[in-house]
C-alpha cells in the first residue's frame, strides 16, 4: 500500500441516494469525497451546488474537496466553505488574472485553496500562485464529464507541477482529476500526483472497496 489518496468523484454516484453513497465511499476506504460543482457555464453540464455540500458535512467526516467550474467562482466562495468545504479549487481558466485574489480570498476563509488548470492550459499560466496554493489540480481531461478517457500530456505537467511544487519547498498535494484508472493510476503517481480522483473507475466497479485499494497499491 501506499500513501496516495483516493478521492471518488461524486459526479458518477447515484444523486438519489447521494448520502448512501458517500457513506458507501467511507466504509470503501476512501480518503477524500471530490465534489464537482459545475454550473452550465463554465463546463456543458450541470451538477449540484452549495446545499449538496452543506448537507454531505452533516453526514461524512471526510474531507469535502469541492471542485469549482464555474464562471465567478468568488462569487461563491465564502458560502462553500460555510457549507463545509474542507478544500475549494478554481481554475485558472476562470479566474485568469484573479486568480492569485481568488485563491487568498478561499485562504481567508479558512478553507484550503487550490489552482486547477484544463488539459490545453499551461502549466506556467499557475507557476506564480503554486506556493500560495494547497493543493495543484491537473486535469487529465477536458472537465464537464465523467468516464473520459486520460489525456497522457497531463504527465509531463504533473512532474512540472512537482518541480514547482518542490521548489516552493512548500506541503502542497498534487491532484489528477480525469480518466484515472487501475491500469494507469501508477504512472501518475510516478509523475507526482498523491492524490488521485476516480469517478467512473469507482462507482462502476462492482466491488468499490476492491477498486479503491486497487487504485491505491
Ligand atoms: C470532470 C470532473 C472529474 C470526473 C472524473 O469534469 O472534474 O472529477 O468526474 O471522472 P472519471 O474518473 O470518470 O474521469
Ligand atoms: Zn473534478
Amino acid at each position: 500500500m501506499s500513501n496516495i489518496k483516493i478521492a471518488p468523484s461524486i459526479l458518477s454516484a447515484d444523486f438519489s441516494k447521494m448520502g448512501e453513497e458517500v457513506q458507501s465511499l467511507e466504509k470503501c476506504g476512501a480518503d477524500v469525497v471530490h465534489c464537482d460543482v459545475m454550473d452550465g457555464v463554465f463546463v456543458n453540464n450541470i451538477t449540484f451546488g452549495i446545499k449538496m455540500v452543506e448537507d454531505l458535512r452533516k453526514i461524512t467526516t471526510l474531507p469535502l474537496d469541492c471542485h469549482l467550474m464555474i464562471v465567478h467562482p468568488e462569487k461563491y466562495v465564502e458560502r462553500f466553505a460555510k457549507a463545509g468545504a474542507d478544500i475549494i479549487t478554481v481554475h485558472w481558466e476562470a479566474c485568469q488574472d484573479n486568480l492569485k485574489e481568488v485563491l487568498a480570498l478561499i485562504k481567508s476563509t479558512g478553507v484550503k485553496c487550490g489552482a486547477v488548470i484544463n488539459p490545453d492550459t499551461p502549466v506556467e499560466k499557475i507557476a506564480e500562485v503554486i506556493p500560495t496554493c494547497d493543493m495543484v489540480l491537473v486535469m487529465s481531461v477536458f472537465p464537464g464529464f465523467g468516464g473520459q478517457k486520460f489525456i497522457p500530456e497531463a504527465l509531463d505537467k504533473l512532474r512540472e507541477v512537482k518541480r514547482l511544487v518542490e521548489q516552493s519547498g512548500r506541503d502542497i498535494d498534487i491532484e489528477i482529476d480525469g480518466g484515472v484508472t487501475a491500469e494507469n493510476v501508477a504512472l501518475v503517481k510516478a509523475a507526482g500526483a498523491n492524490i488521485v480522483v476516480a469517478g467512473s473507475a469507482v462507482f462502476k466497479a462492482a466491488d468499490r472497496a476492491a477498486a479503491i485499494s486497487a487504485l491505491k497499491k
